[in-house]
């Protein structure tokens, strides 16, 4: 299997194909996405809350990032790997944008994504773009401005509004993304700036007319339980899958059943006597 590129996305969309994206955030999820032939792999921030247990994303920092990019380019030889900006990391000034998003790159990421669409990430993406990085944009609702947006709330509810978010789309598709992630939008509105865009949509939350899907894959996994929202479908349930091993585990070792003879190491004949017999 030959690694993914920005070509692959836009093939995909060419192609009429879907394109099926997670998120990871540690080298063995990543393994087990790569060899299922995932096209993305985003390391979002949601991993403030999934991995670490905050209550939000604005938490995490440029340099906590690159440890889990780091484990999921150990794990992914093949998917194509997006490292998710964190809040406040790429706001300040180009200089700053542009220093984190190559460290982004070093760590092993193939690309970074960005929240939102005023001047400063229009300037961002082209430069960032220019210097050989990547950018995934992102629209509809946006994690890091969620203060400014009134909390989760669905985006794109009328006309006017969806044709602010296809023209901000356009501006980045100009700017020189290879692809937007549109966040809980109403259906026939993602499908409406998909239906005006060249490069690829990806949805979350935002109905099957995208040009691909992403979900947060602990989500999808039934492993993180604190708040399921409504787009998410369960495709296992590793919370109970966990919780039952773990009482099984321990059960055995209150028990002595655990370790039995097969998980323990034999001393030979000779020494036991040295120790036993005496
Ligand atoms: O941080 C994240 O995981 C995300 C998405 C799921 C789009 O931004």
């Amino acid at each position: 299997m030959a690694k993914k590129t920005v070509n692959t996305f836009q093939n995909l969309k060419d192609a009429g194909e879907k394109i099926a994206m997670l998120t990871a955030y540690d080298y063995s999820t990543a393994k087990a996405l790569d060899e299922a032939n995932i096209d993305g792999i985003l390391v979002g921030d949601s991993l403030a809350m999934v991995a670490l247990g905050y209550e939000n994303t604005y938490n995490i920092s440029i340099d906590e990032m690159l440890i889990f990019i780091k484990a999921v380019a150990r794990g992914a030889k093949n998917s194509f790997i997006i490292g998710d900006m964190p809040y406040m990391s790429y706001n300040l000034s180009i200089a700053q944008g542009l220093e984190n998003a190559s460290k982004m790159i070093k760590a092993g990421a193939n690309a970074v994504k960005l929240e939102g669409c005023n001047e400063h990430i229009i300037n961002l993406t082209k430069r960032c773009v220019e210097s050989g990085i990547p950018v995934l944009s992102h629209l509809g609702f946006t994690p890091q401005l969620m203060n400014t947006l009134g909390g989760h709330r669905i985006q794109g509810k009328t006309a006017d509004k969806t044709e602010q978010i296809l023209e901000c789309a356009k501006r980045l598709e100009d700017a020189g993304a290879f692809g937007v992630v549109l966040e809980l939008l109403p259906a026939l509105s993602a499908e409406y700036i998909t239906k005006h865009l060249n490069i690829p949509t990806i949805g979350i939350g935002a109905g099957v007319n995208c040009s691909g899907q992403i979900v947060v894959s602990d989500d999808i996994l039934g492993k993180y339980t604190d708040f399921t929202p409504k787009f998410v479908k369960k495709y296992a349930n590793l919370h109970d899958t966990v919780l039952l091993a773990v009482e099984n585990y321990k059960k055995e070792v209150k028990s002595l059943s655990f370790p039995s003879e097969i998980e323990s190491f034999e001393l030979s004949s000779a020494e036991k006597e040295k120790l036993f017999i005496k």
